[in-house]
């Protein structure tokens, strides 16, 4: 009998290692098929302000980072894993991604300062490998002809962004009716394949602003020492190559305004596929936009729990006989407490009727 499990036990871990490469150009990918990231429902604890300390709580995902084109074990990420965590709230989905990383920023220059972007799967068609993977060529891909292989993308560059502050949709760019963030670039953008990626709104066929940046987010390093607030004249906030780890938090409401196929809708009760990918600037070199490390392969589906299911999950255990022991309680000394009030009304006819307004 131990055998049979041990057995069971090492046919499971074997089929789930990652098997993915991309030999001969045709590319391939065998995904860990038991990936995924549970957002689940947990109002008011989230604050989105770099600091994770309102994470401690939240059960984390990890996955290694290996590059996004060329998915080779080899050549993953070599300071770590990332580890993502997601919770929900009823109307805004919360992200926290987590990464080792030495402190490496040059103001002003994304490329020389690690990046993270979010992708999730909006056409129905709209597949991992390639960003949708539109068939059409740079000239011909339109909503059109592209249509069901959409795909929505959050991209944060931090060049310019203050760790510690709120970054993303603000009312200047949302005014102007676009996906764009002139502050800190934490940008909304939709693409059906990597070389046609838009901004929200933006379209080489023509713009339609009733567009919007949807998503609000912010960074942080743990080797830096301030915690009440940095400005830009901070900068850079740490000394090059300090040990530690990169935090990036992001928030956006589950429903949008999008009324043109550019972002993704969440529902509560129903998984949407997402990526993570990852930029740095490894030896201080800039990284280039296909340099960028994938949590996987595949898209990796995202659970949005109800507050229901959490309720059974938790109902399933002997607490919810205490509850239920005492709710029967309370209902038999409500039911006695009103039998002895009708009785002492009733004993006591005297009792006099008081208007309301007179009181
Ligand atoms: C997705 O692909 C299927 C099969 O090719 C097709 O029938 C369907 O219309 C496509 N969906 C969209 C939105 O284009
Ligand atoms: C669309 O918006 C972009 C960015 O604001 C601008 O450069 C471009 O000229 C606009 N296109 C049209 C057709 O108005």
């Amino acid at each position: 009998m131990m055998y049979q499990i041990l057995i069971i036990l090492l046919l499971f871990t074997t089929v789930g290692l990652v098997k993915s490469h991309n030999e001969g150009g045709e590319w391939s990918c065998e995904s860990e098929s038991e990936n995924r990231i549970e957002a689940i429902f947990k109002p008011g604890v989230i604050t989105i302000d770099g600091h994770i300390d309102d994470w401690s709580d939240i059960d984390g995902f990890e996955f290694s980072l290996l590059p996004a084109l060329d998915p080779h074990e080899d050549d993953a990420y070599k300071a770590g894993s990332m580890t993502v965590k997601a919770v929900h709230d009823g109307n805004n989905v919360f992200f926290m991604l987590e990464v080792n990383g030495k402190y490496a920023y040059s103001k002003g220059d994304n490329n020389k300062c690690p990046s993270v972007a979010l992708m999730f799967q909006v056409g129905e068609n709209a597949t991992y490998h390639n960003m949708g993977g539109c068939k059409e060529s740079p000239d011909s891909c339109s909503s059109k002809t592209c249509r069901g292989t959409e795909v929505d993308i959050m991209h944060f560059s931090i060049g310019n962004a203050i760790p510690g502050r709120l970054y993303g949709g603000n009312p200047i760019d949302n005014r102007e009716g676009h996906g764009g963030d002139r502050f800190g670039h934490l940008v909304d953008l939709y693409t059906w394949t990597p070389h046609c990626r838009h901004l929200d709104g933006i379209s080489p066929t023509g713009n339609d602003t009733s567009a919007q940046n949807d998503w609000k987010g912010a960074w942080w390093h743990d080797s830096f020492k301030v915690h009440s607030g940095f400005v830009a004249e901070d900068s850079p906030y740490s000394s090059e190559d300090q040990d530690g780890k990169y935090f990036f938090e992001f928030s956006r409401p589950l429903r949008t305004m999008d009324r043109l196929q550019q972002d993704v809708q969440f529902s509560i009760g129903q998984p949407t596929n997402m990526a993570v990918a990852f930029w740095y600037p490894e030896d201080g070199k800039p990284w280039h936009g296909s340099g960028h490390y994938s949590i996987s392969c595949n898209w990796v589906p995202l659970d949005l729990p109800s507050s229901n299911s959490l309720a059974t999950r938790a109902g399933s255990g002997s607490f919810s006989g205490a509850i239920n022991a005492f709710s029967l309680l309370l209902s038999l000394v409500a039911f006695c407490s009103s039998i002895f009030v009708g009785y002492y009304v009733f004993k006591n006819k005297s009792i006099p009727f008081t208007p309301m307004d007179r009181l």
